[in-house]
């Protein structure tokens, strides 16, 4: 079922950092952590770039979508001044940096495919296909379990990461699970269901895991919430409170 670490640090290092930077990652691992979600997009110029939000202004100084810029323009943008003075001058990561680091670092990676609007099959093939080869000597090996996890609100994007690089993992994302969440699971071959912790309950989590599916929920902060799930046989989350859920809570 699942086979991956069981605890992840939210967007590289969960609210102790500025989300989705090389800063989280190595808060992250400060508190022990070796495994990640972020969030991945498309640059104007096709290249992937570590973001959450499909426009400036929230967490990088600036206006416009982000696919109104080339990629090394976000990069040389300033993704840590609102979250904090010494974190001035944190880049926009490029994809490929961020997960080699991880993969440098022994970091496992669960990569969310977060398209800006309309370009849902370009940033699932473009990831998948960049992550299949960055991982290729592990898939030709058999370590699945160090091969990062694809997920995403985006059936669509999944469907193309299955066309480009059907060797890697998929979950499929959602915030509740709706009545055909099956089917929809099924089509893309997902071996895990993400979803909302909000939104679980104990019926639904094991009709998940009856059904043959991991189950990892978003985005668990607090410590009693997260014995609850666990018990319940979530298998896995994430969480952005790094400094109250420690990584081997589970
Ligand atoms: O991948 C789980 C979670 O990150 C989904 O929501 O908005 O934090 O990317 P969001
Ligand atoms: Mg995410």
């Amino acid at each position: 079922m699942w086979r991956y670490p069981r605890i992840l640090a939210h967007r590289g290092g969960g609210t102790l950092a500025p989300e989705n930077t090389f800063a989280g990652l190595k808060r992250g691992m400060e508190f022990g952590f070796r495994a990640v979600e972020f969030d991945v997009m498309l640059a104007r110029d096709g290249v992937p770039v570590v973001m959450h939000d499909p426009y400036l202004g929230r967490t990088v100084s600036g206006a416009g979508h982000v696919f109104d810029y080339d990629a090394l323009e976000l990069a040389r943008m300033d993704a840590g001044s609102w979250f904090g003075a010494d974190y001035r001058g944190e880049p926009v990561p490029l994809f490929v940096e961020f997960a080699q680091y991880c993969k440098a670092n022994g970091i496992w990676m669960n990569i969310e495919l977060k398209p800006a609007r309309g370009f849902d099959r370009e940033t699932g093939e473009t990831v998948a296909r960049i992550t299949r080869a960055m991982f290729a000597d592990q898939i030709a090996a058999g370590e699945l379990d160090r091969v990062p996890l694809l997920s995403s609100f985006s059936l669509a994007s999944l469907e193309a990461a299955v066309n480009a690089a059907p060797e890697l993992p998929r979950a499929f994302l959602m915030s509740e699970l709706p009545p055909g969440w099956e089917p929809l699971a099924r089509s893309i071959d997902a071996v895990a269901i993400h979803t909302n912790h909000r939104h679980l309950t104990l019926a639904l989590a094991r009709a998940v895991r009856d059904a043959g599916f991991g189950l990892f929920c978003y985005t668990v902060n607090e410590p009693a919430r997260a014995r609850e799930l666990l018990d319940w046989g979530v298998e896995a989350f994430c969480t952005d409170r790094i400094d109250l859920i420690g990584p081997n809570m589970a």
